[in-house]
C-alpha cells in the first residue's frame, strides 16, 4: 500500500479518434508540489478534468488517501478537500474581490437554497480577509474584480480555491497571461501555502504550467506528458537532464 495523497492509475480519455489521455499513472505524496508539463494538446487539462470529476474517463481509477474517488462530482471532491483553478479565469467581474471569495466558499458549501438562507456571510468574511492579506490584495479587496489587471484577477482566482481549506489543489496554468513581474509572487505565494500558510492548513499541489523557470523552481517532482502519455516523472534536475524530454519538449 502506498501513502500517496493522490493516486491515478491507468487513466484514459478519448474524444472520438483522439486519445487525449492514453493511460496515465502517477502518485502525489502528502505535502508535495507536483508539476505537469508537456506540449500543447498533450492531455494535461483533460487529465485534470478527469481527476476532478468534470469529465468521465473511459478507464482508470483515482484514489484520494487510499479511497476510490473515481467519478465523484466536483462538489463532492471539494467537500473531500480537493480544489482546483481553471486554465481560464473564473472570477465574477461585477462583484468585489471580497465577495468573489465569499461566493466561492458558499458554492463549496452547497445549493442555491442553503445559500439563500445562510445567515449574513456566516464567518466567511473573516476567512476571506485572512486570504486577502495572505495574497497581498488588500488594496483591491473592495474593487470590482473586473477592474483589476489580469494578473491580479488570477490571484483572486487562486485565492477563491483556498476558501474551502483544501488539502490538495490542482492549478491549470496559474501563470498563463500573467505579467512576468508577477510570476515570482505567485511562486512564493504557493510555496507559502504549501509550507507555512497563515490561514487554513498546508496544501499539496498539482500544477500544470508552460513557464519552465516557474515549474523548475517551485515543484518537488515533475511529470512530462507527451501525446497523452507519461514520458517521465522525476525531480527538476532529473527532468532537465532527461534526453528524451529535451528532444520532445524542452530542447526548443
Ligand atoms: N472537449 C473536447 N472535445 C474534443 N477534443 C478535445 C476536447 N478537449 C480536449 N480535446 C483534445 O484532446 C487533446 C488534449 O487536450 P488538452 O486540452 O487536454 O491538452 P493540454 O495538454 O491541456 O494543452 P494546452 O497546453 O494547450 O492547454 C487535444 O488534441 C484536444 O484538441
Ligand atoms: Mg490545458
Amino acid at each position: 500500500m502506498s501513502n500517496a495523497l493522490l493516486k491515478v492509475t491507468g487513466l484514459k480519455k478519448a474524444y472520438g479518434a483522439i486519445q487525449a489521455v492514453g493511460g496515465v499513472s502517477f502518485e502525489v505524496m502528502p505535502g508535495e508540489i507536483f508539476g505537469v508539463i508537456g506540449p500543447n494538446g498533450s492531455g494535461k487539462t483533460t487529465m485534470f478534468n478527469s481527476v476532478l470529476g468534470q469529465i468521465t474517463p473511459n478507464e482508470g481509477s483515482i484514489e484520494l488517501n487510499g479511497q476510490n474517488i473515481t467519478g465523484l462530482s466536483p462538489l463532492e471532491l471539494s467537500r473531500r478537500g480537493v480544489g482546483r483553478t481553471f486554465q481560464t479565469l473564473q472570477v465574477f467581474g461585477k462583484m468585489t474581490v471580497r465577495d468573489n471569495l465569499i461566493v466561492a466558499a458558499q458554492e463549496h458549501k452547497g445549493s442555491m437554497f442553503s445559500r439563500m438562507f445562510a445567515p449574513g456571510d456566516s464567518g466567511l468574511g473573516d476567512k476571506a480577509d485572512a486570504l486577502i492579506d495572505q495574497f497581498r490584495i488588500r488594496h483591491v479587496a473592495d474593487k470590482l474584480a473586473g477592474t483589476l489587471s489580469y494578473g491580479q484577477q488570477k490571484l483572486v482566482d487562486i485565492a477563491m480555491a483556498f476558501m474551502a481549506e483544501p488539502d490538495l489543489v490542482l492549478l491549470d496554468e496559474p501563470c498563463a497571461g500573467v505579467n512576468p513581474s508577477l510570476v515570482g509572487g505567485i511562486s512564493s505565494l504557493l510555496k507559502e501555502l504549501n509550507q507555512n500558510p497563515k490561514f487554513g492548513r498546508k496544501s499539496s499541489f498539482v500544477v500544470i504550467e508552460h513557464n519552465m523557470d516557474f515549474v523548475m523552481d517551485l515543484c518537488h517532482r515533475i511529470m512530462v506528458m507527451v501525446e497523452g502519455k507519461v514520458m517521465a516523472i522525476g525531480t527538476p534536475a532529473e527532468i532537465r537532464a532527461n534526453k528524451e524530454v529535451l528532444d520532445a519538449y524542452l530542447g526548443n
